[in-house]
């Protein structure tokens, strides 16, 4: 057989694709299996999320047949990670290979739909995949295998609870049915379970679906692996093969000898298995890497041996095959020789994802010699070997601190590969741990991870061998060796526990300016975990008999392993009373789409085919803050591979001003730019790679200019946009002069990304006469239209828009959509071609805003009795350099400064701080989550400051029928109350307090909190003009209706909302109806569908449109009453009668001024309440959602599975707002966290444990569409509840450090702060540099 080197030319890649064999004659090595399956393959099924592996959309099942194994495997992978060139052999499956709804959905499409899984559905098909491949190697999976296979999966619509519950029907222990089983033993019907509402209700029901009605599944109906891959395999596996590129070489040696000798002759080539990591750095970090060399297959770096010492993994053995092994040692072996294996599975099972694990090897962990690698630390405190060759020989090293000599470098010598690595079995009285610290425990990157390893004297407690390795406080994974030489020979017990810290405290001692920030908290953690490791091992002593002090019983949580619970859910609705049997409305009708989410046949903006002569747009972007442009040079880029032009100001063939609501932005910057991020520029060229590299090489001169950044330099320079808005009620000097008491308070809210999974997508389409068609991922399609008019220079009526689907919005597709379509039009325009740019995540990230920070400072006067009496608060929200929404944001921020509570004299100021960050925008709540979330700041403190129970004060203070907001609007048919005390019963309010009292007073290091926090949310815009909607709606000779209004569907299931009404007013099936999509030349003049009002709107515009129609059918009706409406429809034809009408609404009697502080400002208010419980781990800062309760308002649900959707999907957002998502930005105002690996937001394992939603019974609202409320925002700040649980905890483990009363916690309440928090002896072996002293690495905004 050639080498490969010898050969000419490219070989062929030979795959199958959903069973389609596939012989690429030019496979590029830069490609990769998402980019071929998309664009060349047209399978768009599969979606692109993040291109990092780190959101699940792109997954997919490969299927290959193993030769030294002789094994077939079936797993999944992210596409958007694996090289086409590394498929050779191998079956992909995508998720249009399994089912389809033309042709027959499989049960695991059917059931994610069904169940109401699948909200906007950009997730589903890769969650269906996932699930997919979970059964194909496991046709009866427990939960637990479920809940490792989306470990690699997100979805920021559904909340994930109703995935679960679908999938739950796969699985042999599905657990707890939610109260559906209550005829057959139920748990919850037999009394134990604590959720149990005490009234007897007979039309309450708790079933969304009914799984009898799912398709069964069947496991030997799948698609069976081509055998003609099995035979080619047998043969072939072996070959080298060669794929040449561009720019890179991609060669395959076929054997040991081979790549050896390749390696010699490329000593610079890079390495890849699984392309985990270099293919983050090829996509992220501009590496090029012109020879590949792939071994994956190569069977010595495949093998598992065992030897006396241990058993030795080849070096490309996946992490997923390494845990299986090492599973099947524990299994059994003793436990004495298995704990350095069961530290190595420890750090797998929160390793990246499966799909990740599936294809990660254990060689590409350790060579890539990140410090913050989660396995190299179990290395290397365990002391395992590697074995190097290169073509000359072998040589074995022991994995020690001299292995890493440097920032991801190792000491291999460039010719040199990585073998294998042997993996000792531990020895008696040798005691193994290994700890990783991460803000998320699924699939997110440490903030240090630590192993450690010691081993005794037989019989004593005197240490003989101490190994303590730790990554993350390093620019390598480091080994405290000065610490453990020092306690060679003591005996563990608490003087070499106090010695150990501030030892470590002193070896491991981080610069305050660090890159990854956290300082404090990774040096308190470095003890913390030590600590950790040292109570577990003497309770390991203790079990042997051998003489150490006893651990006291309170601290032994404190070692206790994170174990996650499979979540249980109820769900309470009003069954639907409704007119008629057949009526949909009340009814939980599936989204209209879901099935065809879950085929991957529901076609989103960038799955539209391609245009022939079409071109790819990539932005140009400032790197600097605030800067003068001095000069562009674009020279370079425009001789690049497929570059076809540049796009600059000057090509704005209109107004380069723009801005949602003043123009107050530019289209693209000429001058100035105010921000990284700021769109300078485009490059259009062929492909989507072409683009985006020569937009790279693109040269931008910058004068630099003094720039602002946080809330507080925007204090200190003044730097406000005007107006500053005051809402003032009552007399606050006399209100204060009443209180008994008076106490101060701050906190900061952390902005928020929006990470739809979908991110921003525009293909604009020049047609003649100065038409502009564009298919836009937006949630405004008349201000998109109105904004590329007026960059185009032409009449409205010339540009159309059209929204069939977003993946997401969240506000975040409100305005920002338009800093990229205006470009994408001004680009189809100069080059009368179609353009297309779907923004990459870190682009879509760092270019189009957030939730607004805010910064609130609070004076609050109050009585002995709780009673607060009087407010003042300033509110400062980090606008950016943009106004967009910011105005009314900030007045929703002052709408809802008093929650719920009722306060007689009050003040709020809101300022508008100018800052020279991304400008930040709508986002779900749009300013009343930040605005409550003071509120609820000062209640905690009133409480905390008369120790008095935080939910006494809360309920005192709530707001009572009749009473009038500081808006002066008089609440009527106020539902607070009642959620509340629904709340406190369903929740088991009192039992559960109870019970964490005890459980804290029983440990000392994990500490139980529990809050329950009221919501009530105002509906409408504040701006009143935009309180109206518009509908269309045609009737077809065949009865067929054609239904079309302003609101866009981006997943909130407002498209089978309006079907429902109409299907209502007209008295036909909701089948006959149908929406095709939104767009301007339709419904003009739409409003944004935002504000949680579109149901509201819309709903009545289509009512209203649907009525005209039934009174122009009703002659035909009456004419022959025991007709159908085809009948009726053809009659009115016949007869010559319009059979299209349009509606109109407007909500009556709105309009407020600040000036008088008069009229009103919302139509109605939707409440509700949450209770939540968590469980602090207080030497990590972890927490575990362990309860909530939720209780809405949603008058008379529409759709009780889409409005449950919403209240569980708002939640868990607001999960992450209030307690894990964080923005981090550089002192320069660089976006530091600009993608899934970064910046996490919440994923399966973080639902809380049990989940009740109950939708408030019998609330007819008289104010909104078939007495029902608005439900999209309002769920969103429940998540407080989370929050006040957690800081409920914290002051229980203050108390334990004699600390009490009012302390400041910011949001989110991330482990770091939370550890910071619960100040302890550790803690103050870290003391935080003092600020002014050093650089920061990030800076709070
Ligand atoms: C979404 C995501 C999550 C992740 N989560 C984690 C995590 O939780 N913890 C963690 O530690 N890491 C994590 N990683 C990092 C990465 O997955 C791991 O480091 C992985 O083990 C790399 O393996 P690979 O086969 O994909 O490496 P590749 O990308 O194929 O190669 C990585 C490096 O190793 C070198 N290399 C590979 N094999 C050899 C060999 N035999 N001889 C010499 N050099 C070799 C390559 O040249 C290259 O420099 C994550 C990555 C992603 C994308
Ligand atoms: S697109 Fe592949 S994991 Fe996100
Ligand atoms: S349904 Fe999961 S991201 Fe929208």
């Amino acid at each position: 057989m050639a080498d490969t080197e010898t050969r000419s030319g490219s070989d062929e890649l030979l795959f199958f694709v959903n069973g389609k064999k596939i012989v690429e004659r030019n496979a590029d090595p830069e490609t990769t299996l998402l980019t071929y399956l998309r664009r060349k393959l047209g399978l768009t099924g599969t979606k692109l999320g993040c291109a990092e592996g780190g959101c699940g959309a792109c997954t997919v099942m490969l299927s290959r047949y193993q030769t030294h194994t002789q094994q077939l495997l079936h797993y999944a992978v992210n596409a958007c990670l694996a090289p086409l060139c590394s498929l050779h052999l191998v079956a992909v499956t995508t998720v249009e290979g399994i089912g389809s709804v033309a042709r027959k959905l499989h049960p695991v499409q059917e059931r994610i739909a069904r169940a109401h899984g699948s909200q906007c559905g950009f997730c589903t098909p890769g969650i269906v995949m996932s699930m997919y491949a979970l059964l194909r190697n496991n046709p009866t999976p427990k939960m637990a295998d479920v809940e490792e296979a989306f470990q690699g999966n997100l979805c920021r619509c559904t909340g994930y609870r109703p995935i679960l519950e679908g999938y739950k029907t796969f699985t042999v222990d599905g657990g707890c049915c939610g109260g559906r089983g209550r005829d057959n033993g139920c748990c919850m019907a037999n009394g134990s379970g604590a959720e149990e509402s005490s009234e007897e209700v007979v039309d309450e029901s708790t079933s969304l679906f009914n799984a009898a009605d799912f398709a069964p599944f069947d496991p030997t109906q799948e698609v069976i692996f081509p055998p003609e891959l099995t035979s080619l395999s047998r043969g072939q596996r072996s070959a080298s093969l060669r794929f040449r590129g561009d720019t890179a070489t991609w060669l395959q040696p076929g054997s040991l000898d081979e790549f050896l000798r390749l390696k010699w002759k490329h000593p610079d080539a890079r390495v890849v298995v699984g392309n985990t990591e270099v293919g983050i750095e090829v996509k992220f970090k501009n590496m090029v890497y012109p020879v590949i060399l792939a071994p994956a297959f190569i069977p010595e770096l495949n093998e598992v041996r065992h030897t006396e010492d241990g058993v030795v993994f080849g070096a490309a053995c996946t992490l997923s095959h390494m845990a299986a092994v090492l599973r099947q040692e524990v299994e059994t072996l003793p436990p004495h020789r298995t704990e350095v294996f069961l530290a190595v599975l420890e750090q797998l099972r929160w390793f990246a994802g499966l799909q990740i694990r599936n294809v990660a090897a254990v060689g590409g962990n350790i060579m890539t010699a990140s410090p913050i690698s989660d396995l190299n630390p179990v290395f290397m405190a365990t002391g395992c070997k590697l074995t190097l060759m290169d073509k000359d020989g072998s040589r074995v090293v022991p994995m020690d601190s001299a292995f890493f000599p440097g920032y991801r470098r190792t000491g291999l010598r460039p010719q040199e590969v990585l073998v294998s690595i042997e993996v000792p079995f531990s020895r008696r009285s040798q005691f193994v741990s290994a700890f990783k610290q991460s803000p998320r425990r699924e699939d997110d990157i440490s903030v240090v991870t630590a192993a450690m390893s010691v081993s005794f004297a037989p019989g004593t407690a005197a240490v003989q061998q101490l190994r303590l390795s730790y990554g993350g406080v390093a620019a390598v994974t480091t080994m405290a060796t000065a610490t453990a030489r020092k306690l060679l020979g003591r005996h563990w017990g608490e003087e070499l526990l106090q010695d150990a810290c501030s030892s470590l405290a002193e070896e491991l001692s981080l610069d305050p300016s660090a890159p990854g920030g956290m300082v404090t908290y990774r040096r308190t953690l470095t003890l913390s975990l030590f600590y950790k490791f040292y109570l577990t091992v003497l309770q390991k002593l203790t079990e042997q008999g051998v003489t150490v002090d006893a651990v006291r019983p309170d601290y032994l949580s404190a070692a206790d392993l994170f174990q996650a619970e499979t979540p249980t859910s109820v769900q309470v609705f009003q069954a639907p009373e409704g007119p008629g049997q057949g009526d949909a409305v009340g009814r939980p009708m599936m989204h209209l789409s879901a099935l065809k989410q879950a085929t991957g046949e529901a076609v989103y903006c960038d799955d539209v085919p391609l245009y022939e002569n079409e071109l790819y747009l990539s932005l140009i972007t400032s790197s600097k803050a605030h800067a003068n442009i001095l000069s562009i040079d674009a020279a370079a880029a425009e001789v690049m591979p497929g570059v076809v032009c540049c796009v600059f100001a000057a090509d704005v063939p209109g107004s380069n001003a723009t801005g949602p609501v003043q123009y107050d932005e530019t289209v693209l910057a000429d001058r100035q730019v105010t921000c990284v991020g700021h769109i300078i520029g485009a490059v259009v060229a062929d492909t989507q790679l072409h683009a985006q590299r020569a937009a790279k090489a693109v040269r931008v001169q910058y004068q630099e200019l003094p720039h602002v950044v946080t809330i507080q330099e925007a204090i200190a320079a003044q730097s406000f946009y005007q107006p500053i808005r005051t809402l003032q009620r009552g007399d606050l000097e006399a209100g204060f002069k009443q209180a008994d008491h008076i106490l101060e308070g701050e906190i900061h809210i952390g902005g928020q990304e929006h990470f739809y999974l979908e991110t921003n997508v525009t293909l604009a389409v020049p047609r003649e006469d100065g038409e502009m068609e564009l298919f836009v991922s937006t949630q405004s399609a008349s201000k998109t239209q109105a904004l590329v008019a007026k960059a185009l220079g032409v009449p409205a009526n010339r540009v159309v828009v059209r929204v069939k689907r977003m993946g997401g919005g969240f506000g975040g597709k409100e305005t920002r959509t338009t800093v990229l379509s205006t470009v994408a039009a001004v680009a189809a325009n100069k080059l009368k071609r179609p353009v297309r740019c779907m923004l990459d995540r870190d682009e879509d990230m760092l270019v189009t805003g957030g939730r607004h920070p805010f910064y609130g400072k609070y004076k609050v006067g109050y009585l002995s009795s709780g009673k607060v009496v009087a407010l003042d608060v300033s509110y400062y929200s980090n606008v950016g350099n943009s106004m967009d929404l910011s105005l009314s944001v900030m007045e929703r921020a002052l709408f809802h400064m008093e929650n719920s509570y009722s306060v007689a004299n009050v003040r709020g100021r809101g300022f508008l701080c100018r800052t020279n960050l991304p400008s930040n925008t709508a986002f779900r709540g749009f300013g009343g989550p930040q605005g409550m979330m003071v509120a609820e700041s000062w209640i905690t403190d009133v409480a905390q400051s008369l120790g008095r129970p935080a939910e006494e004060v809360r309920r005192l203070n709530l707001y009572v029928e009749g009473e009038s907001t500081p808006y002066n609007q008089i609440l009527h048919q106020l539902t607070l109350d009642r959620c509340w005390d629904e709340c406190l019963s369903r929740s088991g309010y009192q039992q559960r307090r109870a019970a964490i009292d005890l459980y804290n007073r029983q440990n000392r290091w994990t500490k139980r909190g529990l809050a329950i926090v009221p919501t009530k949310f105002g509906i409408s815009f504040t701006a009143a003009f935009l309180n109206q909607a518009g509908a269309l709606v045609h009737i077809y000779t065949d009865g067929s209706v054609l239904l079309t209004h302003g609101g866009t569907e981006m997943g909130q299931g407002l498209h089978t909302k309006m079907v429902q009404v109409a299907s209502r007013v007209l008295g036909i099936p909701c089948c006959k109806i149908h929406i095709s999509e939104t767009s301007t030349n339709t419904v003009p003049n739409t409003s944004p569908t935002a504000a949680s009002a579109s149901s509201d709107l819309n709903g009545a515009a289509v009512q209203n449109a649907c009525e005209v129609l039934v009174k122009r059918l009703e002659p035909f009706k009456t004419k022959n009453p025991k007709g159908s409406w085809e009948d009726w429809v053809r009659a009115a034809y016949f007869d010559r009668v319009n059979l299209s009408a349009n509606g109109f609404y407007k909500t009556p009697d709105l309009g407020y001024d600040f000036e008088t502080n008069s009229g009103r400002v919302f139509n109605y208010f939707s409440s509700g309440v949450a209770c939540s419980e968590v469980e602090v781990d207080c030497l990590t800062g972890s927490h575990k959602n362990l309860s909530s309760t939720i209780v809405m308002d949603v008058g008379h649900s529409l759709n009780p599975a889409l409005d449950i959707g919403q209240v569980e999907g708002a939640f868990m957002q607001g999960l992450g707002l209030f307690t894990m998502e964080e923005l981090r930005y550089s002192p320069q105002g660089v976006l530091l966290t600009r993608g899934p690996g970064s910046y996490k937001i919440p994923a399966f394992g973080d639902i809380p444990t049990h989940l009740t939603v109950s939708l408030l019974r019998d609330a007819p609202n008289d104010k909104a569409i078939f007495a029902s409320k608005a439900v999209g925002e309002p769920p969103l700040f429940l998540a407080s509840a989370i929050f006040y649980a957690i800081k409920d905890a914290v002051a229980a483990a203050r108390g334990e450090s004699g600390l009490s009363g009012p302390f400041r916690l910011d949001s989110p309440a991330s482990c770091e702060r939370i550890r910071i928090a619960c100040s302890d002896r550790f803690t103050r072996l870290c003391p935080p540099a003092e600020p002014g002293t050093f650089k920061p690495w990030s800076v709070q905004v």
